[in-house]
């Protein structure tokens, strides 16, 4: 079923693609969406993630020009958008800036470029929290990266990727999104250290339970200034230890009584999000732990927890995420959830036990609908590999 509906996506892309531009596409690449089990807003924080990939997925076709202009394409939005190599311009906050981001970064190589036509095709929810704007970039880079035979190495581009959305979105975000991305593997969560870059594939061994992406369909916007000025406080409080302790360099270093020391004189606020970001590294360590031995019951215990935590001491809940939460929580049939991503909307994660998610789905949509005069929207995904060139005509 799910091999079946990546073949024909892969072939509306390249009919799409030959519609539109008259040509066969060069390259077709497709990456991943991602989803994390714990560790959030970590990343920044030289923390530690647990994400995964999943199979969603934005596809990339592309085909050379023989002039300097970019020709974009969006599936979904049917428009057409040119731009000038020479000549990219600014953030103009829509979908072309993940890929004029990826250009940009791309440009301050020694990479010779030229223009090209390209065609983008998504079944990855935009906004939902399982990261569809990583998911763009990644696609894109390692299509012109093919086109352009520019031989640059997958953990550059995963940083070249980061470097996008700082530069063209505005978002300071950490690099779990991109590097769960193009890293992803089937059936495997990566552990990744957001300091040294080391990773390690863990087996998500799930049994008769599964993960459940529950949409708020409540649009989160990441740029808006939140999402950075978390990072910002977090670095505060870094710097506010430092002045006893000169050798921290990140929330990974510091400890509660350090805390009690240096910040929560200051600023309780900047103290609430700093204490979170140290007890979510110890979370996801214990969940680790729990995971390596198949303890799903402790697995989904930390998950609650961390999405009070989300809620309280981070405050990058919103209501609509905590009805979700609290609602589930009622059944003994869903041992975790909590909201996943930047926050303020998107989508909850739980895990469920398999043959409850029907009677589950039935019972929430009316409720969910009646408390917030919104729809929800369910996903059950499965773990995947990560970034891939489908098509390669190059050669
Ligand atoms: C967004 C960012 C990530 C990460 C999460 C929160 O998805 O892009 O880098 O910070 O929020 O964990």
């Amino acid at each position: 079923m799910i091999q079946q509906n990546d073949f024909s996506l892969k072939q509306s892309t390249l009919e799409l693609f030959k519609k539109q531009f008259r040509q066969l596409p060069n390259i077709i690449t497709r990456s991943p969406g991602r989803i994390n089990i714990i560790g959030e807003h970590t990343d920044y924080n030289e923390g530690f993630v647990l994400p995964a990939a999943i199979n969603r997925y934005a596809y990339i076709a592309v085909g050379e020009r023989d002039d300097n202009l970019i020709h974009l394409y969006a599936v979904e939005y049917t428009e057409l958008l040119v731009f000038n190599l020479n000549d990219l311009g600014q953030k103009k906050s829509s979908w072309t800036d993940y890929i004029i981001g990826i250009v940009d970064q791309l440009k301050q190589t020694r990479c010779k470029l030229n223009g090209f036509n390209l065609l983008l095709d998504s079944d990855l929810p935009i906004g939902a929290g399982m990261s569809s704007s990583a998911a763009i970039e990644c696609a894109t880079i390692f299509a012109l990266n093919d086109l352009f035979k520019a031989k640059i190495s997958k953990l550059s581009m995963v940083k070249m990727a980061q470097k996008a959305e700082h530069t063209f979105t505005g978002v300071q975000c950490g690099i779990m999104d991109m590097f769960a991305s193009v890293f992803g593997k089937q059936n495997q969560v990566i552990k990744l250290d957001c300091r040294s870059l080391d990773f390690a594939y863990m087996p998500l061994l799930m049994g008769s339970k599964q993960m459940l992406l529950l949409n708020t369909n409540v649009k989160h916007s990441l740029a808006s200034s939140a999402y950075n000025e978390r990072k910002q406080q977090c670095e505060q409080g870094v710097a506010w230890v430092k002045e006893k302790y000169p050798e921290v360099n990140s929330l990974r270093d510091i400890t509660i009584e350090m805390l009690n020391l240096m910040v929560a004189p200051k600023d309780p606020i900047i103290y609430k999000r700093c204490q979170y970001v140290i007890e979510e590294n110890n979370r996801l360590l214990t969940a680790c732990e729990a995971l390596k031995k198949g303890d799903l019951v402790t697995l989904g215990r930390l998950m609650f927890e961390t999405h009070m935590q989300l809620s309280k001491l981070y405050e990058v809940s919103c209501k609509e995420l905590d009805f979700l939460v609290k609602q589930v929580k009622k059944y003994p049939s869903v041992l975790g959830a909590r909201m996943m991503g930047g926050g303020f909307g998107g989508c909850t994660i739980n895990l469920v036990e398999t043959t409850a998610i029907p009677a589950l789905v039935q019972i929430l949509k009316p409720a969910y609908r009646e408390a917030t005069g919104l729809d929800l929207s369910v996903y059950a995904v499965g773990v995947t590999n990560g970034t891939e060139t489908l098509i390669n005509n190059t050669c």
